[in-house]
């Protein structure tokens, strides 16, 4: 249905990051069509794709947005997204990050940790504002993804542990600048399995039950992001399992009279409407490997490299009745991580065909780095 248009990509030069908006669209209008008439608001991590038209479509399509820097404040501004509609996260907010959030009057600031909790009170007195902020909570759920992809655990940096929750509460509502209104959690990315997030409701009705007996209410309660995609099938599953995902949620969490459940989806929103699109500089063959030599590499898409991630790679010029040949698709970059897929099945090929690696829409673009200076990638889009 989402067709790579092969002529298209002939006249332009390679790599590029090629984009599928109708895709996009249609992805957009799902996660809208299933929260309707819930209490539900979903915010777009901005980090997973941060180029300017799909943050435009993403904007207009009323999804909010969540931050983890100033740039990103300033691309989302620019994009049109709303500041009563951003979040705003991380673990080392600066200074000047923190009064760019107040001088747009942002909806909420994610706080990690006591101290951050006390410079955004002093700023925000300076400044004679009130900072909304929520708490990001370490669960200390294993969400048996990828290590450095895993956020919720106890061993990692984010966020506040339970044990010392209620003191930072007790702190925040001390606080004469700050306004707590939720619980912010997040416990890690590419899940594709919902019992995770069974797991991370029952947490949270449990905190949910504790904070009630003390008479401490929270206007929102945020669940992150993390919904995963099919890196194998993005032609047949071009969806992420949103129906689940938002059931999960549905059913197993408690959420209390008037709250509002935040969600913050990055790769789902945007991984299956991106493939990275380069050509065959070489076809070469050592002793007993045969090598396709592309003209991008871990410079454009890092995904490979850094996490050992799999993405499905297409020959999009091939014959039809070629036949199958083991190879090795490797990028030109002097690092021997530089390697899309180690023995892929792919049709004869040849110098000059083209490539697609696909469900690069997510992580892609946005981590591209200059490295053995090589240009950074445009992007193309369907329309
Ligand atoms: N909220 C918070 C607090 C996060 O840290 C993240 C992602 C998200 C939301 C969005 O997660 P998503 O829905 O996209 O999974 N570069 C890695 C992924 C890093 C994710 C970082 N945090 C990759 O390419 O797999």
């Amino acid at each position: 249905m989402y067709q790579l248009p092969l002529s298209q990509f002939q006249s332009q030069s390679t790599p590029f990051y090629y984009y599928d908006l109708n895709l996009l669209d249609d992805t957009l209008r799902k996660v809208k069509q299933l929260i309707e008439g819930k209490p539900y608001v979903v915010h777009y991590a901005v980090k997973a794709n941060s180029n300017p038209v799909i943050l435009r479509q993403i904007a207009a399509s009323g999804l909010g947005a969540d931050l983890v820097s100033g740039g990103e404040m300033q691309v989302a501004l620019q994009a049109g997204f709303q500041p009563q509609h951003m979040m705003f996260a991380g673990v080392g907010k600066t200074d000047q990050e923190i009064n760019l959030g107040l001088d747009n009057d942002i909806a909420c600031f994610n706080v990690e940790s006591v101290p951050e909790l006390e410079v955004i009170n002093a700023l925000a007195a300076a400044r004679g504002r009130v900072a909304r902020v929520a708490i990001r909570v370490n669960p200390d759920i294993d969400a048996h993804t990828h290590s450095y992809i895993t956020t919720g655990t106890a061993a990692n940096k984010f966020g506040v542990g339970i044990e010392l929750l209620s003191q930072v509460v007790e702190l925040a509502q001390s606080l004469p600048c700050i306004e707590l209104i939720g619980l912010h959690f997040h416990i890690g990315s590419q899940i594709t399995l919902m019992e995770p997030y069974r797991m991370l409701c029952e947490r949270i009705n449990e905190l949910l039950d504790f904070f009630d007996s003390r008479n401490v209410h929270f206007k929102m309660i945020d669940v992150g992001g993390g919904l995963g995609v099919d890196y194998e099938h993005p032609d047949t599953c071009p969806m992420a399992p949103f129906e689940p995902f938002f059931d999960t949620f549905t059913q197993h969490l408690h959420l209390r009279e008037g709250q509002q459940l935040h969600f913050e989806l990055g790769r789902a929103i945007v991984a299956q409407c991106g493939s990275l699109i380069a050509s065959v500089v070489f076809v070469k063959e050592n002793r007993n490997k045969r090598f396709v030599i592309l003209d991008a590499g871990m410079t454009q898409l890092v995904r490979p490299a850094l996490y050992q991630a799999h993405h499905l790679i297409q020959n999009l010029s091939a014959d039809a009745d070629a036949p199958m040949v083991t190879y090795d698709v490797v990028g030109p970059v002097c690092e021997s991580s530089d390697v899309f897929g180690h023995d892929e099945e792919l049709p004869l090929t040849s110098r000059g065909h083209i490539f697609a690696i696909r469900s690069a829409g997510a992580y892609g673009e946005v981590m591209a780095s200059q490295y053995n200076m090589r240009p950074l990638p445009p992007a193309v889009f369907s329309r």
